[in-house]
């Protein structure tokens, strides 16, 4: 009698566990159909309680056990624009390390920041993931250079720099400030080479979305182009190229056509795709830190992921404005002469409010932003 109530029991249980994952999995795709929106819907429930199965959500082993302490001390990301002091910013070892664990409890960057090998095969269908009912397949090409192992496996950095694209880097002259740091990780492909003195040319991760191949590469489309896009990948001998080829569809047969290059010159750069769950685990940490983001831009992706490999982080070209301090127009990028409307409630992103936050964090200590020039030799 009591060993049926036991597995009467547990089979109520085993359903009801069941029926939450599924609820949630339903709450997530809810959630991505209406990115881009600008209602907010369900991120009421993500805010209130730091712990609450939102870990769950992204991650179904959490990973810093069950038995530790359940609301660890967060960073305040407050809501303050006032400006960044520079001279006597100091490092919080401390408080940088608390956000390194607490991250780890969404994912794993040393792991998500690739698919590997192991894990697919040619021929399999894989759903984008702000476009779900669209599919691509694993093409034996991309197969073939999915990594065995992590590319950032056991990697740990002293001082890192993440390069943002902003055209604030034009005239600052932190070119050789930026190649001093131990680990440089750049975006989408930005032009290194023409800029040098201002952007630096050391590069040890760079990000390509596959917009960039039709954008700055004219789609391959002819033996010129594919010179120039090869040159550029030459130029990275042997860093990381990160691409995140399931985010959104219509980049198939770009990323297809970067990787035949690739393979063809047997270009010297470590191929990294992100994993398919990544960019809601790096949503779902800052969404319960109470940072509303819709979709978090490359920068603030390799900020997040930088904690795991990084101990001081520096941040450059991150300015989501079109005036700097003083009014003088900034370019979107430094490199390009494309337009933005940071404040835009079509666009995906919520730039302003992850200067907000990294602002914030810069306050703190936590990281370091630079918005000025480095030409004082700091
Ligand atoms: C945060 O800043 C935004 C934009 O400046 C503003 O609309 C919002 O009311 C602020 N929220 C708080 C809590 O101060
Ligand atoms: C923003 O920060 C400044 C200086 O730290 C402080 O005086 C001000 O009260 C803060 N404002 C808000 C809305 O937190
Ligand atoms: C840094 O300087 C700013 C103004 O220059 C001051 O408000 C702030 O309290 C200083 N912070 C520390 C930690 O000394
Ligand atoms: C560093 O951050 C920790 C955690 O937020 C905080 O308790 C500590 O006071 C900070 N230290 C300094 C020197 O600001
Ligand atoms: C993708 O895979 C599916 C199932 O294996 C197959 O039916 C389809 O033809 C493939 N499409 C392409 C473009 O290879
Ligand atoms: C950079 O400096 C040059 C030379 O002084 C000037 O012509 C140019 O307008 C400056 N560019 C920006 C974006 O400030």
């Amino acid at each position: 009698m009591q060993l049926e109530f036991r597995t009467l029991m547990f089979g109520i249980v085993t359903v009801l566990v069941i029926f939450l994952i599924i609820a949630d999995i339903a709450e997530v795709e809810e959630e991505i159909a209406n990115i881009g929106g600008s209602r907010k819907l369900y991120m009421h429930s993500l805010i209130p309680k730091p712990n609450r199965n939102v870990a769950v959500k992204a991650n179904p082993k959490p990973l810093v056990s069950e038995g530790e302490d359940k609301s660890p001390a967060s960073p305040s990301y407050s809501n303050n624009t006032t400006k960044l002091s520079s001279d006597n910013w100091t490092f919080n070892r401390s408080l940088s390390n608390l956000i390194r664990k607490n991250i780890l409890r969404f994912f794993d960057p040393e792991r998500d920041i690739s698919i590997l090998k192991g894990t697919l095969k040619p021929g399999d269908v894989i759903h984008y993931i702000f476009d779900r009912q669209s599919t691509t397949n694993i093409s034996e090409n991309l197969y073939r250079l999915l990594p065995t192992v992590s590319p950032m496996k056991n990697q740990h950095h002293r001082h890192c720099a993440i390069v943002g694209n902003s055209g604030i880097l034009l005239n600052s002259s932190c070119g050789p400030e930026i190649d001093s740091y131990d680990f440089v990780i750049r975006c989408n492909l930005a032009p290194v080479e023409e800029y040098a003195g201002d952007v630096g040319r050391r590069t040890n991760l760079v990000t390509m979305n596959p917009s960039v191949v039709q954008r700055a590469f004219q789609d391959l489309a002819s033996e010129e182009w594919r010179e120039r896009f090869l040159q550029r990948l030459r130029g990275l001998s042997g860093s990381v190229l990160w691409i995140p080829a399931f985010m959104a569809k219509g980049g198939e047969e770009r990323v297809e056509w970067a990787i035949r290059l690739i393979l063809l010159h047997t270009v010297d750069v470590h191929t990294a795709f992100p994993s398919l769950r990544l960019l809601h685990a790096v949503r779902g940490y800052w969404l319960t830190n109470n940072v509303q983001i819709k979709r978090p831009t490359t920068g603030l992706l390799m900020y997040t992921m930088a904690t795991r490999f990084c101990e001081e982080i520096h941040l450059y070209g991150f300015w989501p404005f079109p005036q700097d301090s003083q009014g003088k127009p900034v370019k979107y990028h430094y490199y390009d002469t494309l337009t933005y409307t940071y404040t835009s409630h079509a666009s995906p992103h919520t730039m302003p409010l992850e200067f907000r936050t990294l602002s914030s964090l810069h306050r703190q200590g936590a990281l370091r932003l630079h918005t000025g020039s480095c030409d004082a030799g700091t």
